[in-house]
């Protein structure tokens, strides 16, 4: 059988730089060997945004668009709407059989996720469950590869547990996927937080015009201990310095400035420039894909919709397998 890839995002606004590296990265390299299907999981944004359901539609162009400016080839991957594949909400209540409550409340990134977000009416069954549902978006398609960033492990974790379980149950029907782990798992934020995060403020958007880039780059956090450009600096852990590995093709550069760095012989300001000159020459690229998709929305529409349509297509044989698997495909004639 092909291999294929399932993975996805919730459309809850643009994506940012954190998504390249953790997953968008492996799905353009991947999307010639692998069958490729890239959800937008549009039920899983609504477990926390139930309140503004209004944004869903233009977050979801906008991320389909974040994905064809990136490089996904319209002509080989799949780009699925998680809510116009109602076998998903099927297969999310059978598998619910299948996962305890004591199981969902150890998942790590489901409490910290909680934690961050404040529930006031206490947390909603639905975002509780999400990984629940998470699982069927990955099995109804059969995936065996779910390229994400490292915060998406426990919910790999979770589908493979409920493979197993339906598989030893009811019969071989689905495959356990394994999960593929971006270059660098997890992208510091511009503040210099562990994790870019759209919650806490501290992204470069890949929609970002160079103004804004050059703002974001030159007010980012770094080496807190350096006051002048004279006193020796701190390259590990320094988010700049990060950026520079991750996105400056340029080595012997890099390693000029980090030398130059420690011994306190260049300024932030210089180092930041690079930085933007290097995000720059990545992101320019982007930003004209993205406005030439951007000037044809009628065919963005259509990617969107035939990629579901196939999408669905596979959703619905798959279930018709596990309804035979389950012996409820009644048939009373
Ligand atoms: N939980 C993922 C996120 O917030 C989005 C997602 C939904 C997903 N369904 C998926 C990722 C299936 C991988 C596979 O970013």
């Amino acid at each position: 059988m092909a291999r294929r890839i399932l993975t996805g995002d919730r459309p809850t606004g643009p994506l940012h730089l954190g998504h390249y590296v953790g997953s968008l990265q492996n799905r353009v390299k991947l999307q010639n060997e692998y069958e490729t299907y890239v959800l937008i999981a549009d039920v899983q944004a609504l477990t926390d945004n139930f309140e503004h359901p209004e944004n869903l539609a233009a977050n979801i162009y906008e991320v389909a668009l974040d994905y064809l400016a990136v490089g996904l080839d319209p002509a080989k991957v799949r780009i699925v709407v998680q809510s116009m594949v109602p076998e998903l909400a099927e297969l999310t209540i059978y598998f619910m059989n299948l996962v305890t409550v004591a199981t969902l409340e150890r998942n790590p990134t489901v409490k910290e996720e909680i934690k961050q977000r404040n529930f006031t009416k206490g947390v909603p069954v639905g975002f509780w469950s999400y990984p629940i549902s998470q699982a069927a978006d990955i099995t109804i398609f059969k995936a065996d590869l779910v390229p994400v960033g490292e915060d998406q492990l426990p919910m790999i974790e979770q589908a493979r547990e409920i493979v197993r379980r339906f598989n030893r149950l009811y019969g071989k029907v689905l495959i356990e996927p394994r999960a593929m782990l971006g270059a660098m798992a997890r992208l510091p934020g511009t503040d210099g937080g562990a994790k870019m995060s759209k919650s806490v403020g501290n992204c470069i958007y890949l929609g970002d015009a160079p103004a804004m880039v050059r703002k974001r780059v030159m007010s980012m956090y770094t080496d807190p201990k350096r006051i002048h450009p004279t006193d020796p600096g701190t390259v590990e852990g320094n988010p700049v310095f990060t950026y520079h590995d991750v996105f400056n093709p340029d080595k012997a550069e890099i390693d000029e400035l980090k030398a130059r760095y420690r011994a306190g012989a260049v300024g932030d300001v210089e180092v930041k420039q690079r930085l933007f000159e290097a995000l720059e020459a990545f992101l320019e690229p982007i930003r004209a894909r993205r406005a030439e998709f951007a000037a044809h929305p009628g065919r963005v529409n259509e990617i969107i919709m035939e990629g579901t349509r196939q999408g669905r297509a596979l959703a619905q044989a798959t279930m018709a397998e596990v309804r035979t698997a389950m012996k409820i495909a009644y048939k009373f004639e």
